[in-house]
Parts: C-alpha cells; structure tokens; sequence
C-alpha cells in the first residue's frame, strides 16, 4: 500500500473545469470540461459564462474524475484548488467547491497558485523536478521565465511579458488570418504547410537597449501589429495572403524569442534542466526548436503531454501532492481567490 498522498485538484480559473486525482507522482484521473465552445463566437473568454459553465460542469466532472479514479472524495488526503490568478468569478466557483469538499469531509484544503501548477504537472509525466528548474510558462495569460528551486516555495520570476502573453498573441493572429478561436491550435496547423522563413517578422526586445532593459522580459505586441500590417498590405494590394507561410513565420519568430531567452536563462543561473509549460507548450515549433536548441545546449528539456499542457485539475493535485509530500501547511478555509496572485506565492 503506498503511502504518498493521495490528492484532488480543482481547476477553474478560465474556461477549463477540471478535477484532477493524483497519487505522489502518479496520475489516477485527468477529466476536463470546456465552455470554450460558447466564447468562440465572441473571439475571447466572457467571464461570465465561464463562471455559469463551471457551476454546470463541476459535479459531473468531479464524479467523472472519482469513478476513473477508482477512489471516494472521502479516500483523499488532501484537496487542491486554483485560488489564482485568473477570473474572478470562475475562480470562485472552483473555490466553493473545494472548500465545501474540504469541510464535509474534514480534509486540509490548499489553496494554490495556477502558474506554478502549470510547472508541477510535467512531475506526472516524467517524475520529481529537478531543484533547481528554469520554467518557461507560456499561456493565454501569462509569458514567464521561472526560477523553481522548490516548486513548493521557492519560485522566482526572472521576466515576463511587457505587453501580450504568447498565447494571446496567437489568438489575436488567428483573428488577423480569419482562422477560428482559439487561435493557438488553428494557428499552429495553419503552420503546417508554411515556409518559416517565408517572412522576417521581428523578435522582441532581443537587441541594444531593449535587451540590456529587458534580458528576460518578453514583448509579443509589436511582432501582432507587424503580422496585421502585412496582412493588410498584402489585401490593399488585392494579393491573396499567404496564411501558412504568415502562420508559420510568425510561430518561428514566437519560438525563436522564447527559446532564446530560456535558454540564456539557463546558461546565466547555471541551471541544466527547462521546463516549458502552459498553453503555448502544446504548440508544435515551440517544442521542436526548445528540443533543437536544449540538445546543442546541454540541457535537459521537459515538455508535458500535449491534454496536460492546457488548463487541467491534474496540473492542480500534482502541485498539491508536493505541498503535502514536503508537509506545507494547508490554507485556511477563509481564503479567497486572488486574480492577480503574483507566482512567488506558491499557496495562499
Ligand atoms: O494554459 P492555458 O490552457 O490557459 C491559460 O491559463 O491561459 O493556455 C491557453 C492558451 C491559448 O491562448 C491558446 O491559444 C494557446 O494556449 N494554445 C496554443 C496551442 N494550444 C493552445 N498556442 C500555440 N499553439 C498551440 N498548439
Ligand atoms: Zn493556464
């Protein structure tokens, strides 16, 4: 009989309802409902019927996620939830949930931080995180370079973007090029068939000054304006837009920024091992280039599967599952969510 904890994870921050079980390292169940569906037709997430969607959904995906599990609410030793960043209102759904589980059955309740999950759940795929990590977080929210020595309380953020996360970048592209929402993945296979090279769109504080201000800071706005103004030149010439060579040089120039930087990261702290997580780590180039360039570097790269890189409850109870592993004092039931959590607070 093991003896790691057995943890339940909360997710929902955004539009992912998801309830995840784990075991110390090891995945029980991963079960994820999206409203994505409903916001399509707005081009975004509308908190407001993310927040309804995650009433609707949390039960069902809660008992979905006990029966594959194979385990009781009442079997686990801890429960795990999203208490930021993210939407207000949706965070509070999967908040109210957690709570109520914790309190009914008398379990400790850890509230935890979102970003630093992302990072936690590649531990289900390819085991304990090397201490210390550098982590690239790449999502609709969030672009940051982590430096993770514990993932349970010590986290550092060395640079984050200054205007548009990588994720959302994607998705203003994808409206640019009239390719569905959400625009990572129509994007990404858009890419397919392009040339990456087709065109030179620019990298973000990578020279001069810029560099010298923002060594690990990311800047994704101005590589949108110069795609949409392509794009726009290339119509008012009545010339047809090329969309795979646009999708796909606009992924390199993405990849090229991120990977460069993490790397530097890397070199500059002596850190051997990279982690890419979140959303964006799912994009297909960004996994090829980090693997390219971590090879040529020396360094270690951990890249989770593709349905653990989005938003999922599992991500959620492997961070819990540390916290309780390394005897982290739980939250108190009064916590609220917090939709700017900073990512050094790994709990609440
Ligand atoms: O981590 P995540 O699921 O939610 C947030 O916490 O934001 O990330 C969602 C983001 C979206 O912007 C989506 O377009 C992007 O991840 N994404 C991708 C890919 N799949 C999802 N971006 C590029 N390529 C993909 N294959
Ligand atoms: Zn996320």
């Amino acid at each position: 009989m093991s003896t790691a904890p057995l943890v339940l994870g909360i997710e929902s921050s955004c539009d992912e309802t998801g309830v995840g079980i784990v075991r110390g390292e090891t995945l029980l169940a991963h079960e994820v409902a999206s409203s994505m569906d409903q916001h399509a037709r707005f081009g975004g997430v509308v908190p407001e019927i993310a927040s309804r969607a995650h009433l609707e959904a949390m039960l069902p995906t809660l008992r979905r996620a006990c029966d594959t599990a194979g385990v009781r609410p009442g079997d686990v030793d801890a429960i795990a939830v999203t208490s930021g960043p993210g939407l207000a209102g949706a965070l509070l759904v999967g908040l109210s949930a957690a709570k109520a589980l914790a309190y009914a059955l008398d379990k400790p309740l850890y509230g935890l931080n979102h970003l630093v999950a992302h990072v936690a759940v590649d531990i289900l795929d390819h085991g304990p995180l090397p201490e210390p990590t550098m982590a690239l977080l790449v999502s609709g929210g969030h672009t940051n370079l982590l430096l993770v020595r514990d993932i349970t309380s010590d986290v550092v953020s060395l640079g984050e973007t200054i205007d548009d996360a990588a994720g959302e970048a994607y998705d203003k592209v994808a409206r640019i090029l009239g390719l569905p929402y959400p625009g990572g993945p129509s994007v990404d296979a858009a890419a397919a068939g392009g040339d990456p090279r087709a065109i030179a769109f620019p990298r973000g504080l990578t020279s001069g000054r810029d560099l010298e201000r923002h060594r690990w800071d990311f800047s994704f706005s101005g590589l949108k304006t110069s795609v949409a103004r392509w794009v726009e030149a290339r119509r008012a010439q009545g010339l047809e837009v090329p969309v795979a060579d646009v999708a796909a040089s606009f992924a390199e120039a993405v990849a090229d920024v991120l990977v460069r930087k993490a790397i530097d990261a890397c070199r500059a702290h002596g850190v051997t091992d990279l982690q890419v997580g979140g959303g964006v780590a799912a994009n297909s180039r960004l996994r090829a280039l980090a693997q390219e360039r971590c090879d040529e570097a020396g360094i270690g790269l951990r890249v989770p599967r593709l349905g653990l890189c989005t938003d999922n409850g599992a991500m959620v109870a492997a961070l819990g599952a540390q916290l309780v592993a390394r005897g982290r004092p739980p939250s108190s039931l009064s916590i609220g969510g917090d939709s700017s959590l900073p990512v050094q607070h790994v709990t609440m």
